[in-house]
């Protein structure tokens, strides 16, 4: 079922949770030539304009087909986009969903992952039906650990050999937030 865009941009600190737009392609293409993002998610390792004009359609399909949200993160200021969040909603039958995000390199250590989880999270709290979002996060991956635990995530455990990524199992630390109150 087609999930209803939220009418007003979820946002926190330094940044707004926007629709994505073409002219984001040029953060695909930074996304790109990390070495880490294209083993966790779809942004293709190898980028040119038509592959990040489709990875941008692919994303505003996601609310289409009722999958999940996928938000560009916007720097407030300028409308720039320095980020990805995403909500993966597939379980929310069980009142669970998955949160991600990933910042662009040239965008890091400016407080917008954590702004961003802020934001991603209290919009999954207007959902209803959600009553958990779980974070998966590799135990080396120490700043995506700190974005969580200053969203206010909690750490629930260590999943051993939890998912394949670049060819090697590995193992996740699962961290979650539970809806207020
Ligand atoms: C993880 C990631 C999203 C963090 O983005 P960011 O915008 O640099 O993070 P922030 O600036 O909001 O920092 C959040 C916290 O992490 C800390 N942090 C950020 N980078 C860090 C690093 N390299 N080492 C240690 N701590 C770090 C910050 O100090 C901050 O904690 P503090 O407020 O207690 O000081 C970014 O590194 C990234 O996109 N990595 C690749 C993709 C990825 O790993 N995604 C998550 C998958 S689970």
């Amino acid at each position: 079922m087609r999930l209803t865009w939220p009418s007003e941009a979820p946002s926190a600190g330094s940044v707004l949770l926007r629709p994505w737009r073409a002219i984001d392609a040029r953060l695909v293409a930074e996304f790109a030539s990390d070495s880490y993002i294209p083993t966790i998610g779809s942004v293709p390792a190898q980028v040119d304009d038509d592959k990040a004009a489709a990875w941008i359609s692919r994303q505003l399909a996601r609310a289409e087909q009722g999958t999940g949200y996928s938000f560009a993160v916007a720097d407030k200021r300028t409308d720039r986009a320095v980020g990805h969040a995403g909500l993966s909603l597939r379980a929310l039958d069980s009142g669970r969903a998955v949160g991600g995000y990933s910042i662009s390199p040239p965008c890091r250590g400016r407080g917008y992952a954590k702004d961003a989880l802020i934001a991603l999270t209290g919009f999954g709290w207007s959902i209803p039906a959600l009553h958990r979002i779980e974070l998966y996060i590799e135990p080396w991956n120490i700043a995506s650990i700190r974005t969580a635990e200053r969203a206010g995530y909690l750490r629930e455990g260590l999943l051993r050999s939890h998912q394949e990524i670049d060819g090697v199992r590995r193992d996740m630390a699962l961290y979650a937030a539970l809806r207020p109150g």
